[in-house]
C-alpha cells in the first residue's frame, strides 16, 4: 500500500522549535507509513476576519485549505502559550471553520510543551467542534518536551518514544479506516 499523505502543522514558528523537531522525528519514525509535508506558511496567513471569509478569500488561505483538503490526515504538534493555544495556530484553524476542511479528516494532536494540559484540552475542544476525526489514541501531551526531543530531531526519552510509536500506529489505522469507507 502506498504511503499516506499527512499534512503537518507546527504550532510554533520558532526556527529551532521542539515541535518542528518532533514533526521531523515522526516523519523519520513513520517513513514507511506516511509521507509528511510540513506546512511552512503558518505565519503568512492573514489575521482571520469574517469579512474576508467569503467566495474570494486571501490566496494564502486558499493554499492552506487546499493542502488540508488534499491530505489523508492532519498532524499537529504544538506548544501551549499562556495556558492556551498559540495564536498563530488558532488563527489558521479559524480560517477553516466555515470551509470545514477538518471535518471527518483523521487528525493527530501532540502538545509538546513545558506543561501543556490546558492548551491541549482547549485545542481538542476546538478540533471536535470543527468535526475533526480525533480519538484518544491519536492525541498526546509531552510535558518538559525540550528535555525529550533534541536538536537532531531524535526522541531521547524511551517512554515518550513508545507513546509516539503508539500514536503513529493509531493514526495509521484511523486513516486506513476512513480510506476504506
Ligand atoms: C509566550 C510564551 C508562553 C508560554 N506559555 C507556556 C504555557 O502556558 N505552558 C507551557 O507549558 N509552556 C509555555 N511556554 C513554554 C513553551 O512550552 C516552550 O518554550 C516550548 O519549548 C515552546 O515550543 P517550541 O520549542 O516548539 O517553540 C511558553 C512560551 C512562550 C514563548
Amino acid at each position: 500500500m502506498s504511503r499516506k499523505k499527512v499534512f503537518a502543522i507546527s504550532g510554533s514558528t520558532r526556527a529551532s522549535s521542539t515541535n518542528l523537531n518532533l514533526l521531523k522525528a515522526i516523519a523519520r519514525l513513520a517513513e514507511d507509513k506516511f509521507s509528511i509535508s510540513v506546512f511552512d506558511g503558518l505565519a503568512d496567513l492573514p489575521h482571520f476576519n469574517p469579512d474576508h471569509d467569503n467566495d474570494n478569500p486571501p490566496k494564502e488561505v486558499l493554499a492552506f485549505r487546499n493542502q488540508l483538503r488534499e491530505c489523508d490526515g492532519i498532524l499537529i504538534c504544538t506548544p501551549e502559550y499562556a495556558m492556551g493555544v498559540p495564536g498563530t495556530l488558532k488563527n489558521a484553524i479559524d480560517w477553516t471553520v466555515s470551509s470545514m476542511e477538518f471535518a471527518h479528516k483523521p487528525t493527530a494532536l501532540i502538545t509538546a510543551s513545558t506543561s501543556g494540559q490546558k492548551g491541549h484540552l482547549s485545542l481538542v475542544e476546538t478540533l471536535k467542534v470543527i468535526e475533526a476525526d480525533i480519538t484518544d489514541e491519536t492525541q498526546l501531551v509531552i510535558s518538559f518536551a525540550r528535555t525529550k526531543i533534541n536538536h537532531d530531531c531524535q526522541v531521547t526519552d524511551e517512554k515518550t518514544l513508545g507513546e509516539i510509536n503508539l500514536l503513529i500506529d493509531a493514526f495509521d489505522k484511523l486513516i486506513s479506516n476512513v480510506k476504506s469507507k
